[in-house]
C-alpha cells in the first residue's frame, strides 16, 4: 500500500526501546508510509519514549512541547508518543492535560495494534490506548529491511528481578520469552535480506527459557544461532551476572559467530549497596564470574553499567566501587547517577544522597573509567583485530569505521567496497574513544 506519507520515528532509550520504535515504523509502512528524517515534512511523528532516568524523562518532555510548534505550523501533522514513559501508572492523564497536541498515547504492550489507532486517528479521532498486560509475546513485523547490515532482535520480554531502583519491570512486565523457532525464523529472514549481525535483547538474556520444558536456555539458542550461514556475528545483551552460567561463557568461547563480549552490569562494588539494590550476588561473586570468563576468554571485551549515589551509599561504599573498575578492567562502562523513580523501592528509602555528592561521584568514577578504558585501548596497538566494516567514519569520511568483536570502535582506511564484510585490522594507534588502525590483507 502506498500512500506517500512520511513518518519520523525518534526513538529514546535503550535498545528495546530502538527496536519498538523500528517495529511501530515498520507498521506505519505496512500502510502506506514511507521512512523520512525531516519534521517539517512528516504527516506522522512517532516519539517512543524511556523512562528509566529523569534526565530521559525531560528530554522527552522537551521534545513533546517542541512537537506543539511543529503542530501550530502544520495542522495536519498527526503526533503519537509510545512506550515506556506513557505506560507508567498515573502518567497518561498527566501527560495529556500537558499535551493536548498529541493525536496518539500508547504504552509498551500494545505496539502491534498500533494500525488500529492509526487508522482511528485518520479519520479525525484523538486516542489513547494503554493495556496494563501484554497480550502477545510474538512479533508481528519483523524487519527485514534491505542492505541493514545490523539489527536487534528480542528474545524475551519483560524483567522479573525487581532490582530496587528500576521501573522496568513496572512498565514492561513479567518475563516472557520467545519461542527459540520463531527468533531463528526472524535472523534467517534478516539475513536474506542483507543482515549480517544481530543483537540478541532482553533485559536478562541469561534466564532466557527458564519456563520452557524440555529444558532450552540462551546458550542453546546461541549455539543454533551460531548455525545460521552467512551470519557473520552475534551479540547479545544483557547480562545479569546472577545467572551467568559456565555453560553460557563456554558456549560464547566456543562459538565462532559468537562475539567475545559480555555486557555485565555491576552497578555498585559494595555488597551493601547490592543488597540494597537487590541485586542477588557479592563482589566477591561477580569477580569469581569475571575471573572465569578471563579464564576461557583471556580476550573477551567486558563492558558495565554502574549507579553511583544509591541511597545509603557512603564514601566507603564509593571506593569500593572505584577498586571494582580497576579490577574488572572494562573496556567501557556506562555510568549513572541514581535517579529517584516513583512506584520503585529506593524511591521510598531513606538517606538518599544530594546531588553535588552524587555529581562528584560520577566525575571521579568517570575520570578513572577514562583511564582505564584509555588503557584497554593501549594495550591493543600491534594487534591484529577483525572488523565488520560498517561505513565511512562520521568523523573523517575518507576512512572507513567499524567494530571489534569486541565492540570497541575503529577508525580505519580502507576499501568502501569492504562495507558489509569482515576485514583484518592491525591497531596502530588508541584515540580517545576509538582505536586507529589500517587494514592487513591475509
Ligand atoms: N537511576 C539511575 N540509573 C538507573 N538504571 C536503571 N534504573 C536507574 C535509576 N533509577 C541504569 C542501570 C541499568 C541501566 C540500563 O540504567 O545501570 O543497568
Ligand atoms: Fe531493571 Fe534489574 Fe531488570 Fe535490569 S535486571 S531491567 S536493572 S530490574
Amino acid at each position: 500500500m502506498k500512500n506517500n506519507k512520511k513518518v519520523v520515528t525518534l526513538a529514546y532509550g535503550c535498545q528495546m526501546s530502538e527496536r519498538d520504535a523500528e517495529t511501530l515504523t515498520e507498521i506505519t509502512r505496512h500502510f502506506g508510509y514511507s521512512s523520512s528524517n525531516d519534521l517539517e515534512t512528516a504527516d506522522l511523528v512517532i516519539v517512543n519514549t524511556c523512562c528509566v532516568r529523569e534526565s530521559a524523562e525531560n528530554k522527552i518532555l522537551g521534545k513533546i512541547g517542541e512537537l506543539k510548534k511543529l503542530k501550530e505550523r502544520n495542522i495536519n501533522v498527526k503526533i503519537a508518543i509510545s512506550g515506556c514513559l506513557v505506560q507508567q501508572p498515573g502518567v497518561l492523564e498527566r501527560l495529556q492535560k500537558r499535551a493536548p497536541h498529541v493525536d496518539i498515547w500508547t504504552g509498551t504492550h500494545n505496539l502491534h495494534d498500533f494500525h488500529t489507532l492509526l487508522q482511528r486517528v485518520e479519520q479525525g479521532e484523538k486516542v489513547a490506548e494503554i493495556w496494563q498486560e501484554p497480550k502477545v509475546t510474538s512479533e508481528v513485523a519483523p524487519l527485514a529491511e534491505k542492505g541493514k547490515l545490523h539489527a536487534n532482535v528480542n528474545i524475551m520480554y519483560g524483567c522479573d528481578n525487581f532490582c530496587s531502583y528500576c521501573i522496568v519491570p513496572h512498565v514492561r512486565g513479567r518475563e516472557r520469552s520467545r519461542r527459540p523457532q520463531e527468533i531463528l525464523q526472524e535472523i534467517e529472514s534478516l539475513v536474506d535480506s542483507g543482515c549480517r549481525e544481530v543483537t540478541l535483547l532482553g533485559q536478562n538474556v541469561n534466564s532466557y527459557g527458564k519456563e520452557f520444558s524440555p529444558a532450552y536456555d540462551f546458550a542453546d539458542l546461541l549455539q543454533q544461532v551460531d548455525q545460521i550461514p552467512l551470519l557473520s556475528r552475534i551479540r547479545f545483551i544483557t547480562s545479569h551476572p546472577k545467572d551467568l552460567s559456565d555453560k553460557l561463557i563456554e558456549t560464547v568461547a566456543e562459538g565462532e559467530k559468537v562475539c567475545e563480549h559480555f555486557h555485565l552490569p555491576i552497578q555498585s562494588g559494595s555488597n551493601y549497596i547490592l543488597e540494597r539494590m537487590n541485586r542477588k550476588y557479592t563482589r566477591e561473586y561477580y569477580l569469581s564470574r569475571v575471573q572465569k570468563i578471563r579464564e576461557f576468554i583471556p580476550n573477551a571485551s567486558l563492558t558495565t553499567d554502574i549507579i553511583v549515589g544509591f541511597p545509603g551509599e557512603s564514601e566507603v561504599d564509593f571506593e569500593q566501587t572505584l577498586a571494582m573498575m580497576k579490577q574488572a578492567h572494562y573496556s567501557q562502562a556506562f555510568t549513572f547517577m541514581y535517579s529517584k523513580r516513583s512506584g520503585t523501592l529506593a524511591a521510598e528509602m531513606e538517606d538518599q544522597i544530594p546531588l553535588d555528592i552524587k555529581k562528584r561521584r560520577l566525575q571521579k568514577l568517570m575520570s578513572i573509567q577514562n583511564q582505564e578504558s584509555l588503557e584497554w585501548r593501549k594495550n591493543m596497538i600491534g594487534k591484529l583485530v577483525e572488523v565488520l566494516v560498517e561505513g565511512p567514519s562520521k568523523t573523517n569520511p575518507e576512512r572507513l569505521t567499524g567494530r571489534t568483536r569486541g565492540y570497541e570502535l575503529v577508525v580505519f582506511s580502507g576499501n568502501l567496497e569492504t562495507i558489509g564484510s569482515l576485514v583484518n585490522v592491525r591497531i596502530s594507534e588508541a584515540g580517545s574513544w576509538t582505536l586507529i588502525g589500517e587494514v592487513e590483507l591475509a
